[in-house]
């Protein structure tokens, strides 16, 4: 492990250790490390780099085509898709987790696939790493 001193603007630095005692960060290093690794994962997605990440969609199974479209399409994007999980939320409402691994563009693409169907209530990417890349 190397060290590196930083020098901040004390506003700032009282601001972001504000900031790390809400977010429960034991020490500034370890803030600091994570905001690293953020913006590192944030580049993979930007350069098109092989990444990893969850799809949540949350649906009404009782419109039948709906749930076909959502298999139909989960089909086509098979190479990427590595794990789906459903679970009944309650007497209508779906959850589904759906992990991916692969290009960025196609991930996107399936996100905003599934999010674009009529009836899907709400659904989001979380972009995150293989871990390949960083530390
Ligand atoms: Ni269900």
């Amino acid at each position: 492990m190397l060290r590196f001193g930083v020098s901040l603007e004390k506003e700032l630095l009282e601001k972001f250790d504000r900031l790390i005692r809400e977010k429960n960060y034991s020490n500034r290093s370890e803030a600091i490390r994570d905001l690293i690794r953020q913006e590192l994962v944030k580049k993979e997605w930007l350069e098109g780099k092989e990444v990893a990440g969850a799809i949540t969609v949350i649906y009404n199974h009782h419109r039948r085509q709906l749930v076909d479209k959502l298999t139909d399409i989960q089909h086509d994007f098979q190479k990427i898709i590595i794990s789906t999980q459903h679970i009944h939320l309650d007497h209508d409402n779906c959850l589904e987790i759906i992990a991916v691994k692969g290009m960025p563009e196609e991930a996107k693409k399936l996100a905003d696939t599934l999010r674009s169907i009529k009836g899907v209530k709400h659904g989001t990417l979380s972009m995150s790493s293989t871990g390949m890349d960083i530390e």
